[in-house]
């Protein structure tokens, strides 16, 4: 149910703004089906602006001091009420052969508080903004017709010191089984590896929602990654109780068994289907891999035997231009890009991950710490925790839960080590397979880091690492965070005055350590399973160590588009397993000519010597896990670097000094899209000189012009104190209709009475006088008028009547001209689009003469209000500077197959042009 959604901000202390919503005598607490405002189901929202999810409106608002640094300074939270609440509504239809299914909406996450209404029914309230959530809508739904659902979001509460961004930020899907169905995250597959062939335990939980007894068999087949059917089960004569849910269990045995590595990440599927007599009932897929996983407390992880140290990150979900709202196919993207350093691993830091970036880790081979939120042992706590346990424990990449993240008023006292047993037991239950950790910053030694199973360290500068480990010599142990190195992308001079930092591995807080401190001390010690990096992107908020206008975080290898900085060459050297050999800093200094500047290698070469315009500058051995470096006065030219081991000359890497920009170049991260409407295309900017090499300080604005099926969702540059807009969309308001007044008529035609300025002061009030009211309509033709008062400020805006229906024939004019026939109750609801030549400054007249179908009381028609005027500012062109040579624009497909062309222009170069084929793909009906 991603597509096709009407989205307007509400507000959390005026009633008034909020649509009037639980404001009814009767309301939806009081009385079921009663959602009022825009929790009715016939609200209309014609003048709401229409979008698809994934949506984060916190990207789009403008940034602000009053806003929440630890968030980057986006207008919205306790300050800003006007942009805090979110509605988002949507109608669905639901087909009359549906009736007698089992029918849930389930959120995959919604930042943040949501609560969520079917056809005026209220299902329930969701505080998290990271737990997925569903509800049962079976029985509210209208079969063979329309259906409305309202989610009302509210952003004012912080839950974590990060960007979080705001709304339904990851998909929706509208879930259709039979009464008798595999639960929600209803398997469980574990697998238990022996000499040639592994045992696969597949537990399913079935539901019986029918009101009989049920009685069928289950059959379960594992399939290969080729679709063979490599093992199968069935169980006979099962039976449910109307109401009742079973567990139950096979143990299937796969012969050979391919075993799924970082290399060779190898899926299996596990097919379930239930039958019903002859008739399949409901199928269910489980993706699963074969796999073993150990922890040593001496010598650190194990995948299948074989000790894998592991080189990750934490990472926070939002990316450059779309905030929090990531297709899926961008964080494929981000996914590749850590994997090209060699890294191998990830912390979900500090909350349960959207479930198709554990999609992404267990195709591309990704080992995952997934991590819980909240800390704490009720309901509300625990249920996170479950949720994110029975949804995620079948993902072959998930090696470790982690409880939470440096919970400083307990993790160093008993409360800790209580909380964290606690917890533990509980999810132990839920998953026996897997290990538990929790990130702790302190109180080595006593909280926490006593009770829980695996110790996470985060800064091994916050205690004593070896210490820990010899009070604890069975407890293994990882680095759960570590570095919290600070650098800004192609900046090689501390300019504190704009917020960059040098991309030398130089700067670090007082708690984190240099990427080369952090990995030697990790990659000593082999009882230390490895590390996770603080983090892998940069992120929004969190401005360390600026403040206000920075508005982006600087711990990231890579910047917030997925830009490389120089420490990403640092891991690779010494992660992955191919020669590197990167240098830096770029070679335009214009004004340095003859001073000295440093010049780094990282480099895993065995020695490597430098040359500056063909005169060396020393050849130098390289030491393990370390880099190079030679001072080099600047003289305009090239900088060579060649790297040897075992005495030959492995690599060579040359830095030029370029000319003047001279023309854009346009580099999608894949040649083609799906037409799907939800692929994207990661497309990086750079400006080059005439000799075609990339300009490392340009900072070129330019502008973005796509065509053919496809649009534009964002635009980065990794700048961390960049206020340019992420996102251009329009702007979407309503009009109210109001002062409405009605009389009737003897005939249709020829009325004055439609005219601009008619005196219709002693006509009968109509809809109450103002935007709802009486629904009482004549018996014979009558004249509605009502006025609307134009914006000051509306030269660019789109305007469009959304009208009322009113009857069978409706003429309808603005300022006394004709503007449209309706000749039937279905029309008469509609939008007609209003010239603005047609439009006046301050007060304008709508006349609507009307016939009913039928006397009495009369149906309002649409959807219930007496209409309004929609205002659509357009957007302004998407643009964006480029920082330090790079830019970034996400484009995403439409459902049609066809060739976009994306056309970038900054004045004085000539444009880069773009063309990316989509190719036809189906859509994923559940997202319709
Ligand atoms: C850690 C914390 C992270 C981040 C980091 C910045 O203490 O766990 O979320 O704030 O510091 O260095």
């Amino acid at each position: 149910m991603d597509f096709g959604w009407r989205f307007a901000f509400g507000n959390p202390c005026d009633a008034s703004k909020d649509f009037g919503t639980g404001t009814g005598f009767f309301s939806y607490l009081a009385k079921a089906g009663y959602g009022d405002g825009a929790a009715s189901a016939d609200f209309d929202d014609r003048g709401w602006r229409m979008l698809d999810l994934p949506h984060d409106w916190a990207v789009e608002a403008p940034f602000s001091e009053r806003g929440s640094g630890s968030h980057g300074f986006k207008a919205i939270g306790r300050n800003f009420p006007e942009s805090s609440i979110g509605w988002y509504r949507k109608t669905f239809f639901v087909p009359k052969s549906d009736l007698g299914r089992h029918i849930t909406v389930e959120f995959d996450g919604v930042f943040r508080d949501s609560q969520v209404w079917v056809n005026g029914f209220y299902l329930g309230r969701e505080p998290s903004g990271y737990s997925g959530f569903g509800y049962d809508i079976t029985d509210y739904l209208n079969y063979g017709g329309n259906n409305t659902i309202a989610v009302r979001v509210d952003a004012t509460m912080e839950e974590g010191w990060f960007y979080e961004g705001a709304g339904i930020y990851r998909h929706v899907w509208l879930v259709k089984t039979a009464p008798l169905h595999v639960a929600k995250w209803g398997t469980f597959v574990t697998t238990d590896v022996k000499d040639k062939a592994a045992d696969v335990t597949a537990r399913i939980t079935v539901n019986n929602d029918s009101t009989n007894d049920a009685s069928f068999e289950i059959e379960q087949s594992i399939l290969n990654a080729e679709g063979r059917k490599v093992a199968g089960d069935k169980l006979r004569k099962l039976s449910l109780q109307p109401g009742a849910t079973g567990e139950f269990a096979s143990v299937l045995n796969v012969s050979g068994p391919k075993l799924w590595s970082v290399e060779t990440p190898y899926l299996y599927k596990l097919v379930t289907t239930i039958r019903q007599g002859d008739k399949v009932v409901d199928r269910y897929e489980t993706p699963f891999g074969i796999r073993t996983i150990r922890w040593d407390a001496n010598k650190g992880f194990f995948l299948n035997g074989k000790r894998v140290e592991l080189k990750g990150t934490c990472c926070h979900q939002d990316h450059a231009g779309v905030g929090v709202a990531v297709p899926d196919e961008l964080n494929t993207f981000r996914i590749e890009q850590l994997k090209k350093m060699g890294s191998n691993a990830l912390r979900t830091s500090h909350n349960p991950p959207t479930p198709e970036l554990l999609d992404a880790c267990d195709r591309l081979g990704m080992l995952v710490m997934d991590e819980n939120r909240e800390y704490g042992i009720n309901p509300h706590q625990l249920g996170q925790l479950e949720r994110l346990i029975l949804r995620d424990r079948n993902h072959p990449c998930v090696i470790i839960w982690s409880l939470g993240n440096e919970e400083w008023a307990i993790e160093g006292n008993d409360k800790g080590t209580r909380v964290t047993q606690t917890m533990q037991a509980f999810a132990q239950r839920l998953d026996p397979s897997r290990r538990f950790t929790v990130a702790n910053s302190g109180g080595w030694g006593g909280g926490n880091s006593v009770s829980t199973d695996v110790m996470g360290f985060n800064y091994f500068t916050h205690g004593n690492t070896d210490q820990y480990h010899k009070k604890f010599p069975d407890k293994p142990s990882v680095g759960s965070e570590e570095a919290s190195t600070l650098s800004t992308r192609g900046i090689y001079v501390q300019d504190r005055e704009h917020q960059h930092l040098t991309a030398y591995d130089v700067n670090k807080p007082d708690w984190g350590a240099l990427a080369e401190q952090s990995w030697t001390h990790y990659a000593e010690r082999p009882y230390l399973a490895g590390l996770f990096q603080w983090t892998g992107f940069d992120y929004r908020g969190e401005p360390t160590p600026f403040g206000w206008p920075a508005i982006s975080s600087q711990f990231g290898i890579l910047d917030t588009c997925g830009f490389p900085k120089d420490n990403f060459y640092y891991y690779e050297a010494w992660w992955s397993d191919h020669p590197v050999l990167h240098l830096l800093p770029h070679w335009d200094w214009p004004g340095k000519e003859g001073q000295d500047i440093d010049v780094w290698a990282q480099s895993n070469c065995e020695e490597v010597e430098l040359f500056l315009n063909g005169q060396s500058h020393g050849r130098k051995k390289m030491k393990e896990n370390s880099h190079l470096e030679w001072k080099v006065k600047y003289a305009p030219g090239t900088l060579v670097a060649r790297g040897y081991t075992d005495g030959k000359e492995i690599l060579t890497t040359k830095v030029e000094t370029t000319g003047e920009p001279a023309v854009i170049e346009l580099t999608p991260h894949r040649a083609t899209m799906k037409a799907d409407g939800e692929d994207v295309s990661v497309v990086a900017v750079q400006v080059n000189d005439a000799q075609g090499r990339m300009v490392p300080t340009a900072s070129n604005l330019i502008t973005f012009e796509i065509t053919g099926p496809g649009k534009i969702i964002g635009v980065g540059n990794g700048d961390p104190s960049s206020h340019e807009p992420d996102q251009f969309v329009e702007s979407v308001r309503s009009l109210p209709l109001t002062n409405w007044r009605m009389k009737t008529v003897d005939s249709a035609t020829n009325l004055a009475e439609v005219a601009f300025d008619f005196d219709d002061s002693g006509w009968q009030p109509a809809f109450g006088g103002g935007e709802q009211g009486n629904t009482n309509q004549p018996t014979q033709t009558a004249v509605y008028r009502g006025s609307f008062e134009l914006p000051e400020k509306s030269s660019d805006a789109i305007f469009a009547l959304a009208l009322p229906g009113l009857g069978k024939q409706q003429s309808v004019y603005l300022n006394s001209q004709p503007i449209a026939e309706v000749n039937s109750r279905e029309n008469a609801a509609r939008e007609i689009n209003l010239a603005v030549t047609a439009l006046r400054p301050g007060k304008n007249v709508v006349a609507i003469v009307t016939t009913p179908t039928r006397g009495g009381r009369g149906n309002r028609g649409g959807q219930g209000s007496p209409g309004l005027v929609r205002m659509t500012v357009p957007p302004a062109p998407w643009k964006r500077s480029l920082f330090s040579g790079f830019a970034q624009v996400i484009v995403q497909s439409t459902d049609q197959p066809g060739e976009i062309t994306l056309t970038a222009k900054s004045p004085g170069v000539n444009d880069g042009v773009l063309k990316i084929p989509t190719e036809p793909a189906e859509a994923r009906a559940a997202l319709r």
